[in-house]
């Protein structure tokens, strides 16, 4: 990679589903040639907080390596449209069921943080979607960004706006609490 960036047909290194002592490899590797690493793409949501547990977020921290988060609505099931119609379950793939847990008991447990995310979306004409986004980036400050998947261009036309809603370290702080209860 460090040749490539040295050819100029890339600009910048980034890896994915590095673990923390990964990164710290890969970020000692493209040091010796005057590389920095500059990104590490993982799964992260509201119900995927795996790098608070696993070091991947302190070392991000440490070395200035930005995380872009995966997955960052749990495959749809942050949007809360499985919420509002269980039955919309059955026509999702056996993989993504299985992947981000899409099934009637993980409805029942994450539908106050759902609520939630809909109760604060409410004040700013904003969706659950937008507001669960937004959480991703806002939290956890400049490290992490977000990489939301769209099948439809109106979905990725939500997705930006989602860059617009502000949420108050207060509302930042109450969906942190629900989503440990998950
Ligand atoms: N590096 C890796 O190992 C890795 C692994 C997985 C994914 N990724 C990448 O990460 C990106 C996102 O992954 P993901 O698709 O799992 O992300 P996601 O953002 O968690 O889920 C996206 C799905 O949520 C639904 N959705 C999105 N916006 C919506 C809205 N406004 N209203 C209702 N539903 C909405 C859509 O489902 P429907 O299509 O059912 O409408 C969409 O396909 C993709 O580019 C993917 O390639 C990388």
């Amino acid at each position: 990679m460090a040749d490539l960036v040295e050819a100029g047909k890339i600009r910048a290194v980034g890896v994915s589903n590095f673990s923390a002592e990964a990164m710290g490899r890969a970020h000692a590797v493209l040091a010796q040639r005057g590389l920095p690493l500059a990104a590490n793409q993982v799964r992260v949501s509201l119900l995927d907080r795996s790098i608070e547990r696993n070091g991947v977020l302190d070392v991000a921290r440490g070395l200035g390596v930005t995380l872009i988060a995966y997955s960052p609505l749990a495959q749809g099931l942050l949007t809360g449209r499985f919420h509002d119609d269980p039955s919309t379950i059955g026509a999702v793939s056996f993989g993504r069921r299985m992947a981000s847990s899409i099934r009637p008991r993980t409805l029942e447990r994450t539908r106050p943080l759902i609520d939630e995310l809909k109760r604060i979306g409410a004040k700013q004409s904003a969706t659950a979607s937008q507001v669960a986004l937004a959480w991703v980036v806002q939290f956890w400050g400049d490290t992490v960004v977000a990489i939301p998947g769209a099948t439809k261009a109106q979905a990725s036309d939500r997705g930006r706006r989602a860059l617009k809603v502000e949420l108050s370290r207060k509302e930042l702080d109450k969906l942190d609490e629900l989503s440990r209860r998950v």
